[in-house]
């Protein structure tokens, strides 16, 4: 091996952060040249002013540099043809055409929608929490912000405002969070601009596009955080995605329950199979040892128990407290599974991670162990 080849092997490796695929695989590699203990290097990256630039430019500078006997790097930054991203464009696709929803029935990728019968119980950010523990498993994540009217994905990730999906001729590519692809209304909006007057139509050709046109590449699971209730979002999604899991996210307080059994029913009339119940805001302990349960118990359970039926069991997958830490770093855009992992609602959130890839793709028509009762749930 020449140094000239060394140094293509190592650059080579950098990843696109938004393609998330080595460069050599995406064939941005362009004239490699070396002269004593100088390397040259030159990529070509998929559009003029891609975001991704600076960090792909300082990547492949660093690894040439790691290369034994080079001492000086200097890239040369270009932008590929027409022609070039084309052919990377049909790459990613891997045959598959535009415009085809990829995650229908056949695909490898689990599709869990998380739903609520109404707004406030958390549901966001317990989506926000698990999307970055699935992550930190190291699966291929991507987050679908569905509560167009409602949107909060980009604030509980930390996704700076005005940060939009960089465009490769058609495709669209999610801005990736803390290793998690991700799509909200909230980065197609100006400054202060409403979506309160979309109806029907209009909702469903945006979930529509999130699925369609947005380039998630391969996903080991795609969650999507629902808006509350059944209306035309939770509708169309049931059109879109007959074959997704559903997990239903409720507080402890009984009141809350009708509401939250409704949401699972009407998902499973549409062929959903709804995988679990997750509680949320949840007895909480003092340093002293005292428990305070705020929003009352037992409603987790209560949903649980009134959608299982026959020898279809719905779980109570886990029943995350209320926690202070939980709330800022929401309101941080830190989730605390990776700031506080070892904050009690972290904990059981990394727990329900490792209970939902553990059980592994769809249960569809399979029966599931085994109700957890709220006392043996995990971590809580
Ligand atoms: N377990 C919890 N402990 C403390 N605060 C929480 C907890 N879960 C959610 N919150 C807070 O409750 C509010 C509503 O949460 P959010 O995720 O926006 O709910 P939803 O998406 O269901 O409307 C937010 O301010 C959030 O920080
Ligand atoms: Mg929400």
């Amino acid at each position: 091996m020449t140094l000239a080849d060394r140094v293509r092997a190592a650059v080579g490796a950098v990843s696109d952060p938004e393609l998330r695929r080595p460069i050599a695989e995406l064939d941005m590699l362009r004239d490699i040249s070396v002269d004593g203990d100088h390397a040259t290097v030159g990529i070509a990256l998929t559009i003029v002013g891609c975001p991704a630039a600076d960090r792909i430019e300082s990547d492949v500078r660093r690894a040439a540099a790691s290369v034994t006997g080079i001492a000086d790097v200097t890239v040369d930054v270009g932008v590929m043809t027409p022609a070039e991203r084309k052919a990377l464009t049909e790459k990613l696709r891997d045959g598959r055409p535009a415009r085809q929803m990829p995650f229908g029935p056949d695909s490898l990728t689990r599709v869990i929608l998380v739903s609520s019968g109404k707004g406030g119980v958390g549901k966001s950010t317990i989506t926000a929490n698990l999307a970055v523990a699935l992550a930190e498993q190291g699966l291929a994540v991507g987050l679908v912000d569905a509560d167009v009217h409602g949107f909060s994905i980009p604030g509980l990730l930390g996704i700076p405002a005005g940060t939009q999906p960089t465009r490769i001729d058609d495709l669209m590519l999610p801005p990736v969070a803390h290793g998690v692809k991700t799509i909200s209304i909230g980065m197609f909006l100006r400054d202060g601009e409403a979506v309160v007057a979309w109806r029907g139509p209009m909702l469903h050709r945006t979930v529509q596009q999130f699925l369609t046109d947005v380039f998630f590449g391969d996903l080991d699971v795609l969650l999507i955080d629902m808006p509350p209730g059944t209306g035309d979002i939770a509708i169309s999604i049931g059109q879109i995605l007959p074959h997704a899991e559903v997990l239903v996210v409720t507080t402890p307080q009984s009141a809350a329950s009708d509401v939250a059994i409704r949401s699972g029913l009407v998902a499973r009339q549409t062929g959903q199979h709804v995988i679990g119940v997750v509680e949320n805001m949840a007895a909480f302990t003092l340093p002293d040892g005292t428990t305070v349960d705020l929003f009352g118990s037992g409603g987790g359970s209560e949903v649980a128990a009134a959608l299982s039926e026959g020898d279809e069991e719905v779980p109570l997958l886990a029943s995350v407290p209320l926690s202070p830490a939980l709330r800022a770093g929401g309101d941080a855009g830190i989730p605390i599974v990776l700031s506080d992992p070892e904050d009690a609602a972290a904990r059981t959130v990394r727990a329900l991670a490792e209970r939902l890839s553990q059980r592994g793709r769809s249960l569809s028509g399979r029966s599931l162990p085994v109700a957890v009762t709220r006392r043996s749930a995990p971590e809580s």
